[in-house]
């Protein structure tokens, strides 16, 4: 054990020149400052200028999507598609235990309850067979909707979330969800820059999201984007970002509450720079995947996840799996101590005591996965080519 965490120490400095590594940091290679300096020349530092319709164009055109909307969060982005579903306290929404707290958050602030399903530990994402299995033991179907028996309450959606850019099986999820008439959106915050089946993740479903905080694969400081081919929603999605003041009014008129989410035009100006490198970093965060593939051919204590099959992902954070579930707390603090920032995936969220009382299937697999899965430093400027 000792031996192989001091290999893999070596390596890793070797790998690093040297220097210690943190877990994401931002890459700014481009046209980031001469961008926010035109912002501040300007004066359009804020929700108008027209980095934020240029950057919404860039995004909808590298995935295929007809409109994007950007907002000032992926958090903020989830939660604007749930209030256009209309999802409110009669509801619970499924999505995978293994995720960011802010999947959940977003169903919470509409007062309505998250209900956790597991996920496979292949692709990261829901299981369908489990899902379905826990549907069938768990819905009844009054008029068109599924309701849960126990709770009463309607099973209205489903997150999907493409953990860590790694596709979740969304075409047999989608299947399962047209039995039960429950919609789906997919929460592709990790995944800008990762395809399943050459079709980018964030565009099977009705809507998806993406999310452009500070350690995310680009940034815009922070931010957020909704994604989706559906004119009307992306219409009004806008509207309630921009607390739903109709257009072309000036005195002030707003139609309904609505929510203060649009992006800066600073922040988007940040985030067209990086979308202009967006190729380039992920070539480099692929070549992460491939260096840490050859250090630890010879490992015995950890092994790296590689992307699903039919799937191209970003490895936004490289995953590695430790052996022996007791050394995970042993090996994060041990390459922490050496100035490499190693982390701990995210806890799934139905062991947190926020979520206590929320619903959920028998959870296998995401505890399985939490136990062994560990990030390692995925920066893409350990191997950026300029
Ligand atoms: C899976 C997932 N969903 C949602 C979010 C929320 O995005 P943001 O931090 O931009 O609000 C994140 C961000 O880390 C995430 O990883």
């Amino acid at each position: 054990m000792i031996k192989s965490q001091r290999n893999l120490l070596n390596s890793l400095k070797k790998v690093f020149n040297n220097k210690s590594a943190r877990l994401h940091d931002p890459l700014f290679k481009g046209n980031e400052k001469k961008y926010l300096t035109n912002c501040i020349e300007s004066s359009f530092v804020s929700y108008v200028g027209n980095y934020v319709s240029s950057f919404e164009n860039k995004l909808a055109k590298y995935t295929k999507s007809k409109y994007a909307v950007a907002t000032s969060s992926g958090t903020s982005a989830l939660h604007l598609i749930m209030k256009y579903l209309e999802v409110g306290k009669n509801d619970e929404i499924l999505m995978p235990t293994s995720t960011y707290v802010a999947t959940a958050s977003s169903v919470i602030y509409c007062n309505a309850t998250p209900n956790f399903v597991d996920i496979e530990n292949e692709n990261l994402g829901i299981c369908p067979k489990k899902l379905r299995l826990y549907l069938d033991r768990i819905s009844k179907k009054k008029g068109k909707y599924s309701y849960n028996k126990k709770t009463g309450k309607k099973i209205k959606a489903l997150i999907v979330v493409h953990l860590y850019g790694f596709p979740s099986k969304i075409l047999e999820i989608k299947k399962i969800c047209r039995i039960y008439n429950i919609k789906i959106i997919e929460d592709a915050a990790e995944a800008l820059g990762s395809f399943y089946r050459k079709k980018h993740l964030g565009t099977f479903s009705d809507a998806g999201i993406l999310s452009f905080n500070g350690n995310k694969t680009i940034t815009c400081g922070g931010g957020g984007a909704i994604i989706t081919n559906d004119k009307k929603m992306a219409k009004k999605l806008k509207h309630l970002s921009v607390h739903a003041k109709k257009s072309g009014s000036d005195d002030h008129v707003h139609d309904e509450i609505g929510f203060n989410y649009r992006m800066t035009n600073l922040s988007a100006a940040v985030g067209c720079a990086q979308m202009e490198n967006l190729k380039k970093i992920l070539k480099a965060k692929r070549k992460n995947y491939e260096t840490y593939e050859k250090i630890l051919q010879e490992n015995k204590e950890i092994s790296i996840l590689k992307e699903p099959k039919q799937s191209k992902t970003n490895y936004w954070l490289i995953i590695g799996l430790v052996k022996n579930n007791k050394f995970k707390k042993k090996i994060i603090n041990y390459y922490k101590s050496k100035g490499f920032g190693f982390r701990s995936t995210w806890r799934p969220l139905h062991t947190l005591k926020i979520f206590k009382s929320c619903p959920r299937d028998k959870i296998n697999n995401a505890n399985i996965f939490f136990n062994k899965a560990v990030n390692f430093p995925s920066s893409p400027i350990i191997n950026y080519e300029k």
